[in-house]
């Protein structure tokens, strides 16, 4: 690395793989899909047994009255394999088994229903696929969502018309943030001694809940949504939902705590989020964040290629303003609204906790 520059030398031949890994890739997401909606990774976990099995083996399992073709199946666990979501025996004879990774884990459903499977399951309904091919919209006329330009509505307000929408939507924010939070909570202790604590943007108020049960100091939790978002949340111990806009007001609250919110407004909708949480803190109050932030370096990581994927697919479906900010840009918005002090910890390559202080 040169003056911040990556420099990345390929040979024509690799330039070629480069460009054919990028111009079928298509075929990873699609494929991921399929085999969530085949339940494959439930029938290799079989409870925690997650003993290696054919493609056969496995149809026999998720098609219990036949039927499915083991090759195609295999075909697929393969190219799979490659994206460390399987692990392949390959045996001498040319018979190849499946077992899951740390990955291919993430995607089994736990005792409440809830895997990172939802999260891409939500991701790759059709309204969504449809809505890619006008990616580049949002650089010809960024006045519009390129969603919406489809749809004739923003993401947020065609999910919120859907009840089966709703409950996805739901399943999909939890699968993700629930295991994240259990992270997070071990490692950051920011919300002792808080006793009233408002979620901006809870959604269905589990990880103020969660929040909850680690910090039973915490007395009164205020789940703050759409209100049409927290129309069919569930009822939980100590937390009160309220339906409003944080773009008009914030509640008050000893401590205000926000997760993967920000990315959906613009630089402007963000300052007078800030300036409502700061205008519903008291003196020394906190406003606890936990959103993607970007690196400054382009480099080739999956830490990178996340976070600028996850900025693409806000650009496309939320708000073409909206977008994935780095730590500086988040400082410079949090003075702009007129805290005082900002803290990051960085305990999730994804999520950092930015810590805001009035
Ligand atoms: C990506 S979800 C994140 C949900 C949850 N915080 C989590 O991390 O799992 C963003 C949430 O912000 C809410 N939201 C978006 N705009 C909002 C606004 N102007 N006021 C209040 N909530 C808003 C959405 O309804 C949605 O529940």
């Amino acid at each position: 690395m040169e003056n911040g520059k990556v420099a990345v030398v390929k040979s024509q031949s690799e330039a070629r793989l480069a460009i054919l890994e990028l111009a079928h890739i298509m075929s990873v997401p699609t494929s991921l899909v399929a085999v969530l909606k085949m339940k494959v990774p439930e029938a290799i976990w079989q409870g925690g047994n997650n003993t290696p099995l054919s493609a056969s083996q496995i149809l026999s399992i998720v098609r219990p009255n036949g039927g499915g073709d083991a090759e195609n199946l295999q075909r697929i666990l393969r190219l799979l394999t490659t994206y460390a979501i399987f692990a392949e025996d390959l045996s001498s004879n040319g018979k190849r088994k499946y077992s899951l990774t740390e990955v291919g884990k993430a995607l089994v459903p736990d005792d409440d229903g809830l895997s990172y499977g939802t999260y891409v399951l939500q991701h790759y309904q059709d309204q969504y696929l449809r809505a890619w091919p006008l990616v580049g919209e949002a650089v010809e006329d960024p006045t519009v969502e390129p969603f919406e330009k489809l749809h004739g509505e923003g993401a947020y307000a065609y999910c919120m018309k859907r009840p089966d929408e709703m409950s996805l939507f739901y399943a999909s924010m939890s699968g993700m943030s629930m295991p994240h939070m259990n992270e997070m909570l071990e490692k950051y202790d920011g919300f002792k001694g808080v006793e009233s604590l408002v979620d901006v943007g809870g959604n269905s108020g589990v990880i103020l809940n969660m929040i909850m049960n680690k910090y039973p100091n915490i007395l009164k939790g205020i789940n703050f949504d759409l209100p049409d978002m927290i129309s069919s949340a569930p009822q939980l111990p100590g937390i009160t939902h309220v339906g409003g806009d944080a773009l008009e007001l914030v509640p008050a609250g000893d401590a205000i705590f926000t997760k993967w919110t920000m990315l959906t407004w613009t630089d402007e909708e963000c300052k007078k989020v800030l300036q409502n949480c700061y205008k519903a803190l008291p003196v020394n109050g906190k406003l606890i964040v936990c959103e993607p932030v970007s690196p400054e370096l382009t480099d080739e990581s999956q830490r990178t290629r996340a976070l600028l994927s996850g900025d693409i697919f806000i650009m496309t479906m939320y708000k073409t303003k909206g977008k994935h900010r780095t730590e500086e840009q988040f400082k410079q918005l949090g003075i702009s609204a007129g805290f005082l002090r900002f803290r990051a910890f960085h305990i999730d390559p994804y999520f950092p906790v930015l810590e805001f202080q009035k």
